[in-house]
């Protein structure tokens, strides 16, 4: 009996500011992403595996127990890196992944669980620029893995003026000003049901959208603006474009073809809050949304006290039995060693 390994990695959720909408190529964006790393969303995953004649994924556990449909999803992906991955050509792995987060939480548990397995492979790969191998193994699980290696903020797509920028990994972006050193986010749990429509399904629709190609240009031009904000500080601007995103990527959904409406009576009302609240306290609370519901509350935490005494009074009420999500900015995956 050949002997066994194992390895322990963490991985986190990300969210967008600038949101990656659409794919060309070999899951590369058609535009350029930039998101935060999150630090409490995380999920672990543990490979053990041996030398063996032929690669096979012999056993996948979700939260202890066997999960057929994850195994499938799983088993799909790893088959189609053998290629670039000729290490996995000769190991037979078993994987339990954790979520820290609950599953049906309506939040991006594919980023964190393919960052995770992509970050897991690279170490077992012996890969020499690990960070950056398992970002390219994690994009092609989940687009939005990509972004979920490293930490606090990761830019993943060719953008001209960035020097290493790549549609094949993400890279960090540290020029950033002290006011984003720690920043919340602070989910409304708006809606914990599965997703109406897949964000594969979502890419896919941006290939005959009729605004596809001023999408493109203006993510590229609230890239820029977002970096430029995130370097000067200005929180203004930065939140006036987050927000720019999210609705855009809802209008894009509502006017692809067939139409999304993913935006719940509630997220609206929650919306309306967070602008009244802004205008009559002057506090720097912005949102975005990703392919959902729910919402995502983006502030600095040198603002906490004041914001998150009106989440709870105010928004916390409606949020599916009132859930929330508290989270930060993180420094990304990590080896365990056990
Ligand atoms: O990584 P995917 O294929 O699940 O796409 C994620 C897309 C959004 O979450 C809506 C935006 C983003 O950039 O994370």
């Amino acid at each position: 009996m050949p002997k066994t390994k194992h390895i322990t990695v963490e991985a986190p959720s990300n969210i967008a500011f600038v949101k990656y909408w659409g794919k060309k190529g070999h899951q590369h964006p058609i535009n350029p992403s930039i998101s935060m790393t999150l630090k409490n969303c995380v999920t672990s995953c543990r490979i053990d595996y041996h030398e063996s004649d032929n690669f096979s994924l012999n056993s996948y556990q979700f939260e202890n127990k066997e999960n057929p449909d994850f195994k499938d999803r799983i088993e799909k992906y790893l088959t189609s890196i053998l290629d670039i991955c000729p290490t996995l050509k000769t190991r037979a792995l078993s994987i339990k992944t954790k979520n820290t987060f609950p599953h049906s939480a309506g939040i991006a548990s594919s980023a964190s669980a393919f960052a995770s397995i992509a970050m897991a492979i690279a170490e077992i790969e012996n890969a020499n620029n690990k960070t950056q191998r398992a970002s390219q193994l994690a994009r092609l699980g989940s687009g939005s893995a990509a972004r979920s290696i490293e930490g606090p903020y990761t830019l993943w797509g060719l953008t001209h003026n960035i020097h290493n920028s790549s549609d094949e990994h993400a890279i960090t972006y540290n020029d950033t000003h002290k006011n984003f050193n720690t920043v919340n986010d602070t989910i409304l749990l708006i809606d914990t049901a599965q997703k109406s429509v897949s964000s594969s399904a979502g890419h896919a629709l941006m290939h005959a959208h009729p605004f596809k190609e001023s999408r493109i240009q203006q993510a590229n031009d609230n890239l820029n603006t977002i970096l430029k904000a995130m370097n000067e500080g200005d929180w203004e601007k930065f939140g006036a474009t987050i927000e720019n995103e999210a609705l855009t990527l809802h209008a894009m959904m509502m006017t692809s073809n067939p139409p999304a409406i993913l935006l719940a009576p509630q997220t609206l009302d929650a919306l309306d809050k967070i602008r009244q609240f802004r205008q009559d306290t002057k506090q720097p609370l912005y949102f975005t949304i990703d392919a959902g519901p729910n919402i995502h509350l983006i502030y600095p935490q040198t603002h906490a006290a004041k914001i998150d005494s009106f989440i709870k009074t105010d928004l916390a009420p409606l949020c599916k039995n009132g859930q929330t999500i508290t989270d930060e900015n993180g420094t990304g995956a990590k080896v365990i060693n056990d």
